[in-house]
């Protein structure tokens, strides 16, 4: 549990010599803080954080990374062990509600699931004003949003039961407009969920199935859909759970701050990273030319990075990536792929890029983007599907920090200020005397 403030640091203004005591709090683990809440009032400035490096946006039981060791904790529970021991839901369960779930009690939270993953009939009618090459992000941003056009019922956010609605909903319904999508761009039908398949049973039917046959799950393939699930879930205050919080501070409802994550996780510095690695694969081609790409990679002139490497917190081995390297090779070797071209080229990219000293002076590690786009193309995932994929897993993440935020005492809305850089007061100009 978070401390009370029992230490303080002394802020000196040395051009007045006026002293502040601010108090520093300490968490469970991580760096200890200073509590700036009060320094505009009782000193007149702000302080001045743009990309957020040095600033804490709250405090949060659910996650907690250990960026120096490469440790990941949701609700104090090792990554490494739920990816080995659990199921996306019962991570679900414990992101949303802090505790392991009892056998009856992920039976109850299994059911509420599945009952929420048919979508409103109507909803299709959304999905038909898409081009259909529009890209599935593009449309998760959009029909996602729209849920709040069709479950009035469950968006007064002032109500816990309400609150718990919605989350069920999202957790079992963005599934679903996943993977309408997918079938969406393939000018596929859309498949229905079916309350006889577990998450990842049904995520995979819903995605692949067709009506010409038989679909035919494969138990090592719902296991790494389930295990890939789980890697992505949460992970404290990036951008887009960030994004999140900051929509649900103005008091919007959850569906509209669930597609407000969406929109953060596309870009390719974040959740587009999966299919800029792929895509990045794709451009290097072959094992001859990574040593040129690193070379880019280096190169401040060029824009080009290499993606699905470095992390603003982990300075080691992201351990997502390294569960997901395991299940690369296990799943390419179920189907047969284990000389897939873009795994050997991303495992020698990957042990290039971690002896040159560039890489490692700025502890730039391959992050759990590296791998995943591999093994979703081998399961059978359109590139364009990888960060939908992404948002699928990490909307849990995202409504639990949002429960979180919405159960503090006092909700403040989120504004930060800014140094203005820009002209002094001036006149304005007449057209006629402008030069
Ligand atoms: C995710 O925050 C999260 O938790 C995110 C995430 C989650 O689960 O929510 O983990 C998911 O978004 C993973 C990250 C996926 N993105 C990528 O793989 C894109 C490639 N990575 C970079 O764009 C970058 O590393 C970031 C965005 C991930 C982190 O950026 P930072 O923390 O702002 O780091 P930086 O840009 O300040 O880089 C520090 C130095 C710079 O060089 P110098 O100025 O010190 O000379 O490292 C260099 C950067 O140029 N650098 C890279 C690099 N990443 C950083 N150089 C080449 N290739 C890279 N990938």
């Amino acid at each position: 549990m978070t401390k009370d403030a029992q230490k303080t640091f002394t802020l000196t203004n040395n051009e007045s010599g006026e002293s502040w005591e601010l108090p520093v709090v300490e968490g469970t683990y991580g760096p200890h803080c200073v509590d700036i809440r009060k320094l505009l009032s009782e000193t007149g400035y702000i302080t001045l954080d743009p990309s957020f490096t040095s600033t804490g946006s709250c405090k949060s039981k659910i996650t907690y990374i250990d960026g120096d060791k490469g440790i990941l904790l949701h609700r104090g529970y090792n990554i490494k062990e739920l990816a080995e021991k659990s199921s996306y839901l019962e991570v679900c369960y414990l992101l949303l509600n802090g505790e392991l779930p009892k056998k009856a009690e992920l039976e109850e939270f299994t059911g509420h699931i599945t009952m929420h993953t048919m979508i409103h009939e109507q909803v299709k009618a959304v999905y038909q004003g898409f081009r259909r090459d529009a890209h599935p992000m593009a449309i998760m941003c959009g029909v996602v949003g729209t849920m709040a056009a069709f479950y009035h019922d469950s968006l007064d956010i002032w109500d816990p039961e309400q609150r718990r609605i919605s989350a069920h909903r999202l957790i079992a319904k963005v599934p679903t407009l996943a993977a309408m999508a997918m079938k969406y761009s393939k000018g596929q039908p859309y498949v229905h969920p079916r309350n006889d398949l577990n998450f990842a049973e049904n995520f995979l039917h819903m995605c692949f199935s067709v009506p010409a046959e038989e679909y035919k799950l494969r138990p090592s393939l719902v296991k790494a859909m389930d295990r890939i699930l789980i890697l992505h879930a949460d992970h404290e205050q990036n951008a887009s759970t960030s994004t999140v919080r900051l929509a649900g501070s103005s008091q919007a409802n959850p569906m509209a701050c669930i597609a407000s994550g969406i929109t953060s996780l596309w870009g390719p510095a974040h959740g587009g990273a999966n299919q800029s690695v792929l895509e990045m694969l794709d451009e290097i081609g072959s094992v001859d030319n990574i040593k040129e790409y690193i070379a880019k990679a280096k190169d401040k002139s060029d824009p080009f990075r290499l993606m699905g490497f470095g992390h603003r917190v982990y300075k080691n081995y992201d351990p997502r990536a390294e569960i997901m390297r395991e299940s690369c090779h296990e799943v390419l070797d179920e189907l047969g792929m284990k000389d897939d071209p873009q795994l050997k080229l991303a495992m020698e990219l990957e042990k290039i890029a971690l002896e040159d000293p560039y890489f490692v002076d700025r502890k730039l590690y391959p992050n759990v983007d590296f791998y995943s786009g591999i093994i979703l193309k081998a399961m059978g995932f359109p590139v364009e599907m990888f960060t939908v994929l992404f948002a699928v897993s990490r909307t849990a993440g995202w409504i639990s920090q949002w429960k979180e935020m919405m159960e503090e005492p006092s909700l403040r809305i989120g504004r930060p200020r800014q140094i203005y850089v820009g002209e002094a007061e001036r006149p304005y100009v007449e057209m006629k005397k402008r030069k």
